[in-house]
This record gives structure tokens, sequence and C-alpha cells, in this order.
């Protein structure tokens, strides 16, 4: 039986400040249950903030991205074993919006090539994570121009198949995948929880296929794409979802505890 895995991504939200105090009321509203895993990832100023405010729960830190290289001349960067410095044990890796393909564009399209992310960064950076022990949060999803031609089982499955190019099975047990349709992120278009569970399903397949049958049962695989309160339970409950990465309704303490507690 996997443990559901409930991930609040912050993206570009909350000082240092705000999100100590987001994670305060959190705190007071949700209750521990060894049932559930919960994290959140704040921006990378905040991280060792939040990590020293939940060191007396169950809640723990991830980072929304990382670079892959240990250290050099690369500037704005932050390396894996900054993050785990910092006090994050998670990181989000391959998100849509670094990929530069967004659900909700709100950004000048000219400044789309600026978000660049590949398979084969998405790559590098999973084998960075793993090598300092910061558990990789892999996100993989289709655009809605992929689903409408019916390409959606095949982007998942080269997303899926490259992020994990040259890693052994035993590495992966701590990995978890987030099937995150583009089309549903910060949307409120949600996938049917049935489609997000045949997705989930053949995400665990593949897993299956390309690692083993053991590794592939411990991996959670979570669904991400305008979760929130009233839409969580029947996601959650789906047989191959394990939990869920939520956005938006992550940044209300009170909205991600009732999400929380659905799981
Ligand atoms: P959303 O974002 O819940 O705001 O749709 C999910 C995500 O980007 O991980």
């Amino acid at each position: 039986m996997r443990t559901k895995l409930v991930v609040g991504n912050w993206k570009m939200h909350f000082t240092a400040a705000e999100a100590g105090a987001a994670v305060g009321t959190f705190l007071k509203h949700v209750e521990a249950k060894a049932s559930v895993d919960v994290v959140v990832c704040p921006p990378f100023p905040s991280i060792s903030r939040l990590r020293d405010l939940v060191r007396d729960s169950h809640v723990k830190v991830g980072a929304q991205d990382v670079f892959w290289e240990e250290k050099g001349a690369f500037t704005g960067k932050v390396s894996a074993r900054m993050l785990y410095d910092a006090g994050a044990g998670f990181c989000i890796v391959g998100h849509s919006e670094t990929r530069g393909r967004f659900g909700k564009t709100e950004i000048p399209d000219s400044t789309l090539p600026y978000f660049q992310e590949t398979d084969e960064t998405v790559n590098l950076k999973v084998k960075a994570l793993l090598f300092h022990s910061i558990n990789p949060i892999l996100c993989v999803g289709e655009t809605s121009e992929e689903r409408s031609v019916g390409k959606t089982d095949d982007v998942i499955r080269a997303q899926l198949f490259k992020a994990l190019e040259g890693i052994e099975p035993a590495e992966l047990y701590f990995l978890s995948v987030a099937y995150e349709p583009v089309w549903a992120i910060g949307t409120g278009d949600t996938c049917d929880p049935a489609e997000a569970n045949r997705v989930a399903g053949l995400i665990r397949k593949l897993l299956a296929e390309r690692l083993d049958e053991d590794v592939s049962q411990v991996i959670r695989v979570l669904y991400g794409g305008s979760v929130k309160s009233a839409n969580a339970h029947d996601l959650f409950h789906q047989p191959e979802i394990d939990g869920g990465l939520v956005g938006g309704a992550s940044l209300d303490p009170l909205e991600f505890s009732r999400i929380v507690m659905s799981a």
C-alpha cells in the first residue's frame, strides 16, 4: 500500500515571511495523518526558513527546480547540493512551465524561448537530485494539441523514458511521477478522474516495462492540474493515483488543508 503524497507547488508566490505565515496557518488546520505525506515547494529563498518552521511537523519542504552541475560559473543557477543543504528533501523536475509548455500563458510569446527545459536537461536534473538523495517529483503531460491528435500516450512514454535514461531501477524507489496534462494547469479545466486514472495506470505500466515490477509498485504517481478541494477526493481515490501536485489551490492554507485531508 503506497502512502499518499500531496505536494504544494507555490510557484513564484510568497516572500519568506508570507511563506512562513501560510505554512503556520496550514499546520494549525491540518491533522497529521500517517497515511499522507505532505510537501510544500516554495521559491528558493524560502526553503531554509520553511525547513525550520516545519521541523517538528509531518510536513516536508521541496524545491521547484535545480541545476544539474555541482558548482561552477553558472550565474543564477542552484545545485542539488545547495538544495539539500537548505533543507529540500524533494524537488519538482520537468514541470511544463520550465519546459515552456504553458496551460495559460501570462507572458509575451516572444519571451517563451527563455523556458527551454528539454527531456535531456530533465534527465540530468533527475540524476543530480538522486546523487544528493533528494526525491525527484518528475512531471510529464501532454498539451491540448497533442491530446486532440491522439498523441497523449506517446508523449508520456517519451518524456518518462528520456527522463530516466541511464538510471538503475534500484535508485528510483523514492521517485514520484506527476501526470500533469498541460491544458489542465492553472486553467480550472481538471482532467476527468477516470482519464487521469488511465494515464496514471499507463505510467505505472511503463515504469514496470522500463524498470521492474517491484519498483513500479513503490513509485507514487500523482495527478496535477487544477486540483481543488471540490475535486481532490475523486481524483485521489482513483486506484492508480497516489496523491496530487497542487498549484494555485495550495496558496490558500485552508483550501490546501482541505485537499490534504481528502487524501
Ligand atoms: P494548478 O497547477 O493546480 O494551479 O493547476 C498545478 C501545477 O502546476 O503543478
